[in-house]
């Protein structure tokens, strides 16, 4: 990092992020793009005296951390209200502290006692700059802050945008969506207490000419599990911007004397080598500093839900981790269903011990059997939710989120924990705590199945707006301590699917199960949008029934073999032959798991997934033929990530030849109707 008093240059491997205070003391962003070969390549900061006497110097300027103040109209980052009724901010630079981790800047208001930090922290190996933001209140009476944004991005100006997204809802996820951005503010958001289904807190920017291989894109994630807002703004002078953080909507917190608020972290990145290479940058940082078993290739589970659903007990399920051991399942996990007085969904959320009906002796049984099968056992529960019909609630209907006045609308069945109260934090711990210290469970599967109502709580401690980040400030308080308590378990976030997949939680969550959508042609594009930005080791995939009969089941399980592969059909009910072919797969993903959930991902279109190890020797490729019934196709397909130096060979052609000249030409691959392929990559020798 390099500093002078006016002027912050960050670099990173290949990019490099630079700001600095103008001659009007504006904090602005003066370059964020390629690494240039020299310190002194970089632009300074620029002036401006604004436009006439309707656009002030702030309007045209890229500022880094605009606020809500003087006369600027565009998005701020913050906005306050002062005790005295003032909302109008004017802060100024005041000082800086860097370490080698990150640079400190920190801002003041000309008058009140207020203090902003903004906090930069590079990391260099991923090209990524992450950032947020804490804000302290030195003074004596209370403050309102009514907008918090963690970020605000600039791009080079004069530039047609296009932005890609993503959006989706229940078994319906991660649609990939790029469009060109006009004058005006594109809002992407989430008001549903999770991340969401509906869009994903990511995403990508480029000028209209990027491919998969090439092209200036600039990406970005909120790691954030609660409301947050993206707005991607367009200027009347062109220059465009994308601020990331907490939803402002229905959101306000009072600050007390003494308080400070710090953000979540926003991150984002360069590349000029297109989309493929900013997911891969995500990839790398996700797996390698955010999950929390960094490196860990997962094993192979087996999961009942969809053979079984609630109907569960200790015998049938021993049935199933049977087969499911013989088939080389490594990970038995039992799903809804296991807890008292759960036989359906009407009933027994928030009672987190075993039914005695199902489980006279408890889950211990079952789970030694687990493990003498030679598996490991996962549990699956969904700590957030309670049933009216359930002790839990009986003891304490105030428990949950609600309005005295109005009624508590049900979903699923379900009301909503207020993760925020203390008492129900401390009494998910507690449980959880002692489901895991009586149980031997090496994977918990964390469900959270419907959205927000009623926000409301009766004694809330501030603003009652505060509630949206409480609420996930509590959920990460027992997530976090269970997980610190325990933290040989692998955790899953599921939310219905992927109602909850962002950088926040895979802070606490190894893997996303993605969605209950597991018909193999709609997975592989709800794959593909997840690929934009998390690694194939976040993401579990089933084998289910979903399309037994109709697909191929080398087919099911290529598809499901492009993430961390599970199955979750009902075993009882596949002949010798299906269990053979499975075992089959089951051992050749074993096989190639480091390359897929460790390795580098190229998407080759929605048809072709490849994957190379981190040193480019061997590689797994998956080609699958989307096509109409009847129509024998040919597949072509493209190969990216081989060292052009180096010769390879394809598992299925007889040549031997440079990456290079693989990379530069189109394989064919010949499959009929709902066909698909997979072709392990072999480096052979350097020329
Ligand atoms: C929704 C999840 O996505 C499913 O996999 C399953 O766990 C059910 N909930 C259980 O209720």
């Amino acid at each position: 990092m390099e500093k002078s008093i006016k002027n912050w240059i960050l670099e990173t491997r290949n990019s490099a992020y630079c700001f600095g205070i103008n001659d009007d003391g504006y904090l602005i962003n003066t370059y964020w793009g390629k690494r240039k070969n020299k310190k002194t390549d970089y632009p300074l900061p620029i002036h401006t005296e604004g436009w006439a006497s309707f656009d002030s110097p702030a309007n045209l300027l890229p500022e880094e951390f605009p606020v809500y103040g003087g006369a600027f109209h565009f998005e701020p980052c913050l906005k306050i209200s002062f005790a005295d009724g003032v909302r109008d901010l004017n802060l100024k630079f005041d000082s800086e502290s860097s370490s080698t981790e990150e640079i400190k800047i920190i801002l003041r208001d000309i008058y009140y006692p207020l203090q902003i930090i903004l906090y930069y922290r590079p990391h260099t190996d991923y090209d990524l700059i992450e950032r947020w933001v804490e804000v302290i209140n030195q003074g004596k009476e209370s403050i309102t802050i009514e907008r918090i944004f963690s970020a605000q991005w600039h791009f080079p100006e004069n530039q047609q945008y296009y932005l890609s997204h993503l959006s989706g809802k229940w078994n319906d996820e991660f649609h990939l969506t790029r469009e060109a951005l006009t004058t005006g503010v594109k809002v992407l958001e989430s008001r549903r207490i999770t991340s969401s289904h509906h869009h994903n807190p990511w995403f990508m920017i480029d000028i209209g000419n990027a491919t998969e291989t090439e092209g200036d894109i600039w990406f970005g994630a909120f790691a954030w599990s609660g409301n947050w807002k993206l707005a991607a703004e367009v200027t009347n002078f062109d220059r465009t911007r994308i601020s990331m953080g907490i939803n402002d909507w229905d959101f306000a917190w009072r600050l007390n004397g003494g308080e400070n608020f710090v953000t979540p972290s926003a991150f984002a990145g360069y590349t000029e080598n297109g989309f493929g290479q900013a997911s891969r940058a995500l990839h790398s940082f996700i797996r390698e500093q955010v999950i929390p078993h960094r490196n860990n290739s997962h094993k192979i589970l087996y999961n009942s839900w969809e053979a079984t659903l609630f109907d569960v007990d200790e015998k049938s399920q021993a049935r199933l981790a049977e087969i499911a051991a013989s088939i080389g399942v490594e990970l038995f996990v039992l799903d809804d269903g296991w807890f008292y007085n759960r036989n359906g969904d009407h009933a027994g959320l928030g009672d987190w011990w075993p039914d005695p009906r199902k489980f006279p002796r408890g889950l211990q049984p079952l789970i030694k059997k687990v493990n003498q099968l030679g598996m490991d056992f996962g549990l699956w529960i969904e700590p957030e939710m309670v049933n009216p019909d359930s002790d839990l609630y009986r003891g304490h209907p105030n428990w949950i989120l609600h309005f005295l006045t109005r009624e508590r609308t049900l979903a699923r069945n379900q009301c909503i924990l207020n993760m925020a109260l203390p008492e129900v934090q401390d009494y998910l711990i507690e449980k959880i705590d002692r489901l895991l210290k009586e149980n031997n469970i090496a994977f918990i599967k964390w469900d959270m199945n419907r959205n927000v109502s009623e926000p409301g709580w009766l004694n809330p401690p501030g603003d009652p707006k505060e509630i949206w980040v409480r609420y996930v400030q509590g959920l990460y308080r027992v997530w976090g301590e269970l997980r610190h308590r325990h933290s040989d378990v692998i955790w899953q976030s599921c939310s219905g699917g992927g109602g909850r997949a962002d950088l926040g939680i895979l802070h606490l969550a190894d893997q996303i199960w993605v969605s209950d959508n597991t018909q193999a042609l709609a997975r592989l594009q709800i794959q593909h949008g997840f690929s934009m930005a998390y690694p194939a080791i976040t993401m579990e995939s089933w084998v289910t029934d979903a399309d037994r009969g109709k697909l191929p089941l080398s087919y099911r399980f290529h598809v499901s073999m492009c993430g961390s592969l599970g199955i979750g059909g009902n075993l009882l009910e596949w002949g010798e032959e299906e269990r053979n072919e499975a075992a089959y797969w089951i051992s050749r993903y074993k096989n190639l798991r480091g390359i897929i959930q460790l390795g580098d991902q190229y998407r080759l279109g929605l048809q072709a997934m490849q994957y190379m190890s981190r040193d480019h020797q061997h590689g797994v490729l998956f080609v699958f033929n989307v096509g109409q019934p009847g129509q024998a196709t040919t597949v072509k397909i493209r190969l990216q990530g081989l060292h052009p130096e180096a010769t390879y060979e394809i598992e299925g052609f007889s040549e031997i030849k440079s990456g290079l000249d693989f990379m530069s030409e189109d394989i064919d691959f010949s499959l009929s109707p709902f066909e698909s392929t997979l072709r392990e990559i072999h480096q052979k020798f350097i020329i």
